[in-house]
């Protein structure tokens, strides 16, 4: 459990007092989030729905209501949690669901929370239902019920939390127990981002790396990077090792283009996964449908890591329908396909 919390002070600076097992908290990628929303691109709904809450919190001298954040991976769950703990000035403490393993893993975390700190919870879906338990008071009534002995001599014990706010973040929603879903005072979906968004986000990005990018260069990045600021800033960092390596160090519409195909990236962002989930269809069950278990099989990948990672921008991007009988490929998949077999 030990390894299981970063925590970062209302500093700014983000300090690390240890280390994390969620994985997109390196501190390479922290510098390239924004920290308040004045340079927070896209998202525009959730945002003004945020900024409001704060800015109304901060006027009643209240703590925020829990928050819980939905959508797929890397369109910025963690980095807007940053942000709300930076502008109302609070610490930040980061745990996720599979690490709180039991009730005590939380309570540890629980007590440690000072007055408004914001407690951010990644993949909230895979907390234990034990662990689950001890939120329900805890988010409701800032308290812990402790319960002694069994049957008739049971008593229980409560104690006093700090007004924290939760921030629970999933990728699955549909997994989220009513009664914890319920506490939740504001909920958001994030969507994809524009690629007019992601140019935006690549320029801040590239500059920040004092990196030179043509506009040609930052539109092809950006309409490859699968919706995903995230990746766009991964894939940033691989087209500029490579315009450094093989060029004068400027990333151009062409570093961008030899970059990606050497990342197996197409023009429409796709990686080889998605490609081979596409063909297994295709190939194996005659382009549906065909259920997400058969496919996961066949591919021998992680039925989640489908779910979750590969099929959201197919969906978004109609490559994949899904029907009640399973999975189907679109005729824009096939033709997709064919241009890249
Ligand atoms: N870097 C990653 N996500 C971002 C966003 N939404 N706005 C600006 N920079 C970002």
């Amino acid at each position: 459990m030990g390894d299981s919390i970063i925590s970062y002070s209302s500093d700014k600076k983000g300090i690390v007092t240890s280390k994390s097992t969620v994985d997109d908290l390196s501190p390479d990628i922290i510098s390239l989030r924004p920290d308040k929303f004045k340079d927070y691109i896209g998202q525009k709904d959730t945002v003004e729905t945020l900024k409001i809450a704060i800015q109304a919190a901060k006027m009643r001298n209240e703590p925020l209501e829990h928050i819980l954040l939905h959508g797929p991976p890397g369109l910025g769950k963690t980095t807007v949690s940053h942000i709300i703990a930076n502008e109302m000035e609070k610490n930040l403490t980061v745990t996720s669901g599979p690490t709180l393993e039991k009730g005590g893993d939380l309570i540890g975390i629980l007590t440690n929370l000072g007055e408004g700190d914001i407690l951010f919870i990644d993949e909230i879906h895979r907390i234990p239902k034990i662990v689950e338990e001890f939120l329900y008071p805890a988010m409701e009534d800032y308290a812990i019920d402790f319960v002694f002995d069994k049957g008739i001599h049971a008593r229980s014990h409560r104690y006093r939390l700090k007004q924290f706010v939760l921030i629970g973040a999933t990728t699955r929603v549909g997994l989220l127990s009513s009664p914890l879903r319920d506490r939740f005072g504001i909920f958001r979906t994030l969507d994809f981002y524009t690629p007019e968004e992601l140019i935006v986000i690549v320029k801040r990005s590239a500059a920040i790396l004092n990196t030179i990018i043509t506009d040609d260069g930052a539109k092809e990045l950006a309409e490859r990077s699968r919706g995903t600021p995230r990746i766009a800033n991964r894939l940033l960092k691989r087209v500029r090792d490579y315009s450094l390596v093989k060029s004068h160090g400027k990333v151009t519409l062409e570093s961008v283009k030899a970059a990606l195909s050497l990342e197996g990236i197409d023009h429409l962002g796709l990686t080889t996964l998605d490609r081979n989930y596409l063909k297994t269809i295709i190939d194996f069950y005659k382009g549906g449908p065909v259920g997400i278990e058969a496919i996961a099989a066949t591919l021998q990948e992680e039925t989640d890591t489908l779910v979750d990672v590969v099929e959201p921008f197919l969906l978004k991007i109609g490559l994949v329908l899904r029907t009640s009988s399973g999975r189907k490929t679109s005729e824009k998949a096939f033709n997709h396909l064919k241009l890249y077999p």
